[in-house]
């Protein structure tokens, strides 16, 4: 694996390549990064990672300082999943002077959910995207689903903006226990680690109650909430949403297929999930 620290080398070793595959990360890669670079080999002529932990897309009081970084094994991991080339910029690379030019994404679908809960955040996630895109210059690009409201934003800033890049999705990745993947799992002590699947859980039980009939979805967002704060859990939102733009459902509709999205934080980890779920036909 070539690791390039700036973007002459990049480019420079990427201008053979005639569909370059790319995954950004921000490190700390678990078997979900992995399955994403895995996906990537399928789609391109060389599967490119990126690690850097984007200061822009984290609020003051956020974990950007404590946010795990671990080279050694990230490096390991990318090499043994046949990642062709590693772009590990520094902040002074990517951000050689203050990034005062912003992609400000839709408010629409960017202020809503993580967006409200964590401000700007779309913002960051956005700008660093287009960056490392106009670095890497990719055809494809591989984000998981679990970013549910992540991967919408960036495919309609690559739609709304003409980018050529195709952008895939890829499935959570989830323990045995169902607990999705996340570098911030290694936040948890063994009790929280136990505790953490009741967010899975919570949602596949939203997922039921649609499936099952049951119409009245706010009754079935404020059960979820209460089911996680009454286990100690303090939610930041449980909520049933179109799939097409993560807006409420239409009233009395039930051919529109849903998605079920949570973000909850256990003792001072927080985590966010998601699970989709299949158009409910009228009976
Ligand atoms: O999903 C992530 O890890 C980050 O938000 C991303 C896409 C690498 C941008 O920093």
């Amino acid at each position: 694996m070539y690791i390039a620290t700036t973007i002459e080398e990049l480019r420079g070793r990427l201008s053979a390549s005639k569909r370059p595959a790319f995954v950004p990360t921000m490190g700390n890669l678990h078997d979900g990064h992995i399955a994403l670079i895995r996906q990537a080999r399928t789609l391109g002529d060389a599967t490119v990672a990126s690690i850097f932990v984007n200061r822009l897309q984290f609020l003051p009081h956020e974990d950007f300082d404590t946010y795990p970084r671990t080279w050694d094994s990230d490096c390991e991991k990318l090499r043994a999943a046949g990642c062709d080339v590693l772009f590990a910029p520094t902040e002074k690379v990517l951000y050689p002077e203050p990034q005062t030019c912003k992609v400000h994404p839709d408010p629409a679908l960017a202020d809503m959910l993580e967006g409200h809960f964590r401000p700007g955040f779309f913002i960051g996630v956005c700008t660093v995207v287009m960056k490392l895109f106009q670095c890497v210059q990719p055809r494809v690009a591989v984000f998981g689903k679990k970013d549910y409201q992540q991967l919408m934003t960036i495919r309609h800033m690559v739609r709304q903006f003409a980018l050529p890049i195709e952008i895939a999705g890829s499935e959570t990745f989830r323990a045995d226990d169902g607990l999705a993947l996340s570098s911030r799992n290694g936040y948890l002590s063994k009790d929280e680690r136990a505790e953490a699947v009741q967010l899975s859980k919570a949602l596949r039980a939203m997922a039921e109650a649609v499936r099952a009939g049951e119409t009245d979805l706010a009754a079935i967002e404020a059960r979820a909430m209460q089911t996680l704060a009454q286990r100690g859990w303090q939610p930041d939102y449980l909520v049933l949403r179109r799939r097409a733009d993560l807006r409420e459902p239409t009233p009395g509709s039930q051919g529109e297929p849903l998605v079920a999205l949570a973000a909850a934080r256990l003792g001072s980890t927080r985590l966010i999930d998601n699970l989709e779920i299949e158009a409910v036909s009228a009976s």
